[in-house]
């Protein structure tokens, strides 16, 4: 007899090893909650970012006016994290005072170099948070629907954004691959330490 054969109603042990195998199990409870923590300091550092770059360039030119733009939608995305923060009981970053003040800065430093760097600073941000998203989705996989269902909207407007400031000249900033490449390595420095502290 063949004692590898199924039982009927019992779990196959081919299917219990794949179990016991899988390499990246659901995120669990504690994980989500960091993936909540280091996403809404991620938003709340975009509003601080457009909200300098805006400090500097006024209202009136195009530039302007599509940093406006992006900046209503990353409010929008800070005040969903900080709500769903709320209903599950996680606490924000202990780092929001530094994000509020190196994002500020960071955007009227480059709005100071000029509206093309402005928009070298989003695509460079822009597209590490794309990154980023897109682990968060695959670490979430089905375990959490309403997390993901936010993160994968709020991943699609991140990657408009990165367009619209590529469309508007990002590339040409002076020094843009080392300013990206600058932005880029603090980005990835701050989701690493929004994550748990
Ligand atoms: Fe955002
Ligand atoms: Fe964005």
């Amino acid at each position: 007899m063949n004692t590898d054969e199924k039982q009927p109603g019992a779990p196959s042990p081919a299917a219990n090893a794949q179990q016991r195998a899988a390499p990246l199990p659901a995120a669990n409870a504690q994980q989500r909650a960091a993936m909540l923590r280091v996403d809404q300091a991620g938003e709340f550092g975009a509003t601080r970012i457009y909200a300098g770059q805006l400090a500097v360039m006024g209202q009136r030119s195009d530039e302007a006016r599509a940093i406006t733009r992006m900046a209503e939608q990353e409010a929008r995305h800070r005040a969903i994290f900080d709500r769903m923060m709320t209903q599950r009981g996680v606490r924000p970053t202990a780092l929001q005072p530094l994000w509020n003040v190196a994002g500020f800065a960071l955007g009227a430093a480059t709005a100071l170099i000029g509206p093309k760097a402005a928009m070298a600073c989003t695509v460079a941000i822009e597209t590490e948070i794309d990154r980023h998203y897109g682990e968060q989705l695959d670490q979430l996989g089905d375990g959490d629907p309403e997390l993901s269902a936010t993160i994968g909207e709020f991943r699609a407007e991140e990657v408009e954004h990165r367009e619209t400031a590529l469309a508007a000249g990002a590339e040409q900033a002076p020094a843009y691959a080392l300013l990206s490449g600058a932005i880029r390595l603090g980005c990835r420095i701050a989701i690493r330490l929004s994550r748990n502290i």
